[in-house]
């Protein structure tokens, strides 16, 4: 299988930008995330982003967002995939949970869908 690595800057198809900083010998990784969409109001702010990835050449993972703006917080899990053109594709599974103010609105506090990310080679602020 091709290799695919986690480390660097990433769009996806909603225009976000993600940037994976560092990955420890032990899988945990950091980053920033910048999302091109919210459900709020508020001014969209760079976000911390910290998960694990499995050692391996083609590497399951989980990170967590904490939003700076915002109550909700957005986990994913996905994998990344290498192609044969050497082509990195990350495909991931995410859940968006907003802060609800009673148990009984929990019904709606989560919601799912799914991120497709690229490397993005322009660099961008
Ligand atoms: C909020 O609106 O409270 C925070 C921003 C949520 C952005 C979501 S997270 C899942 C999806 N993927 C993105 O890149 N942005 C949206």
């Amino acid at each position: 299988a091709q290799k695919c690595n986690l480390l660097g800057q990433w769009k996806n198809t909603l225009g976000s930008n993600m940037t994976i900083e560092s990955v420890s010998q032990n899988g945990e990784f950091t980053g920033t995330y910048f999302t091109a969409v919210s459900l709020t109001n508020s001014t969209i702010l760079k976000s911390p982003l910290t998960g694990y990835q499995k050692i391996s050449e083609q590497p399951t993972f989980g990170f967590t967002v904490n939003w700076t703006f915002s109550d909700s917080i957005t986990v994913w899990a996905g994998q990344c995939f290498g192609n044969e053109k050497g082509k990195e594709i990350l495909l991931t599974t995410w859940l968006l949970r907003s802060s609800q103010k009673t148990e009984q609105d929990n019904w709606i506090g989560t919601r799912v869908g799914a991120d497709t990310f690229t490397r993005l080679t322009k660099s961008k602020s």
